[in-house]
């Protein structure tokens, strides 16, 4: 039997209630009396009903993909597909110029060496993101510093920026995660003092905005991912955009094997280094046909997110994020911090359990990477130990221990994903309701029942 319950019912008969009235906590037994248990203590779940599933595909699409693959015109050299999205996207974002490439690592790699980001530079990058951020950076024998994370917006904090630039600091790279914009003005302020180029790594941030603009075209060159799980999927895919004409006239030839702008075909000098990061028409023909679908979605993305983060704004131990300034974010994921001792000392892997066992798929964030090994298998190498001092490399090791704010991130976020947003807006009551009965048997649950 499914059991439901309305926020007021709920809040009149729980423990919160019970306490808000003055009186001392009621066994969850009193509280839902016995059929009520939690689905993770072997009672019944909040929610049977599947979530939406992601990624959603339509027959409508299937013509011009079917073409694409009859004229054997499959690359970007041979047709108008990727053009073609390219100049959509760049409309849709108000930026000036847009690139397709292969993927959003290769998207990094390339505004990294079109900025003229070199082996033996440094840069500031955000340490809360997904590893190709680190990896963009390592792959070209630079080195990432990480700035902290703001514990409450889970973005770079720009007062942590400026003490990590030395004079080997080439760039500054923040990531715009889960959609939640950075707060960019302060981040370009100390950029343009320092005279150093922006690289938004806005990968997970398709059509969000920072006062007004889309993420993108708020700094030197933005960076996004159309991975199979992105909000925009071909599979796989990337873009970069900006304004700055010629600069993407640079990532054009580096990503066409440093072939002349555009020159895809026919007579070609190589005039600068380059590698093959070219997306293929029918990832474009994906990408374009899904534009308005986007569209439609995030909107409907935003408004169940507003709904939820103003409905726990009051609930002890759940702290929604707080959205940097004149921001509109676009949910990839839903984080949240959870505090465990406002759930009976309950662990939040076992708040993650008992939340799953609840129908609500919820799941730990980004850890802290930065200790798994990757940075040392980089600094170890015969390469960076030609490109940089031992002292440096002795201290950038050490720096990896001061990063409070991203520690804490990472040891009290969960975070549900982006299909869940997806689902009507009455569904979300269901998350709440998981939330709120979890909390009312928050004790057992820590007991282990
Ligand atoms: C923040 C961030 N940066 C970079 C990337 C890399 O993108 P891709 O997987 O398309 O190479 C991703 C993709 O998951 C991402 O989420």
């Amino acid at each position: 039997m499914k059991i439901t319950y309305s926020r007021r019912r709920f809040i009149r008969n729980t423990a919160a209630g019970s306490l808000a009235a003055g009186l001392t906590l009621r066994s969850a037994a009193e509280v839902y009396g016995a059929p009520a248990k939690p689905a993770a203590l072997g009672g019944s779940p909040v929610r049977t009903k599947e979530w939406p599933s992601w990624p959603s595909w339509r027959q409508e699409w299937e013509p011009r993909i079917i073409e694409i693959m009859r004229s054997g015109r499959w690359w970007r050299g041979r047709g108008e597909h990727v053009s073609e999205f390219e100049t959509a996207y760049a409309d849709l974002l108000g930026a000036k110029c847009c690139l397709a490439t292969a993927s959003g690592t290769t998207a990094l790699m390339i505004a990294l060496h079109v900025l003229d980001v070199d082996a033996g530079d440094e840069v500031i990058v955000s340490p809360f993101t997904f590893i190709a951020t680190y990896n963009a950076i390592l792959i070209g024998k630079s080195l990432p510093v990480f700035a902290d994370t703001d514990p409450e917006t889970l973005t770079l904090d720009p007062s942590t920026i400026e003490s990590r630039i030395t004079d080997r600091t080439r760039a500054i790279m923040p990531v715009h995660i889960y959609g939640l914009p950075c707060d960019m003005d302060p981040i370009n302020a100390i950029a343009k003092r320092h005279g150093l180029p922006v690289i938004e790594d806005a990968c997970q941030a398709w059509l969000a905005e920072y006062k007004g603009k889309k993420c993108g075209v708020l700094a030197d060159l933005g960076c996004f991912s159309f991975q199979n799980s992105k909000h925009l999927p071909s599979g796989e895919g990337g873009a970069i955009t900006g304004n700055d004409e010629s600069l993407l006239d640079r990532c054009h030839s580096f990503h066409n094997c440093g072939r002349a702008y555009q020159s895809c075909t026919g007579e070609h000098q190589y005039f600068m280094r380059g590698s093959n990061r070219r997306m293929q028409q029918v990832q474009a023909a994906m990408l374009i046909q899904q534009l308005d679908k986007l569209q439609t979605e995030t909107a409907k993305r935003q408004a169940n997110a507003a709904y939820l983060s103003q409905k726990l704004a009051d609930q002890p131990g759940i702290q929604p994020v707080r959205l940097a300034e004149g921001s509109s974010p676009v949910w990839h994921l839903y984080p949240m911090r959870y505090d465990h001792q406002a759930f009976n000392g309950l662990s939040r892997d076992r708040f993650i359990e008992a939340m799953r066992a609840e129908g609500i798929p919820l799941s730990r964030v980004y850890h802290e990477q930065y200790f798994d090994g990757l940075l040392d298998e980089a600094i170890e190498s015969r390469g960076y130990k030609r490109l940089f001092s031992a002292r440096r490399l002795k201290e950038y090791k050490e720096s990896l221990h001061h990063l409070p704010g991203n520690k804490q991130v990472c040891e009290t976020t969960v975070a549900f994903t982006q299909n869940l947003l997806l689902a009507e807006p009455s569904d979300m009551d269901d998350i709440l309701n998981a939330i709120e009965k979890v909390r009312a048997h928050s004790g057992e649950l820590a007991r282990g029942g």
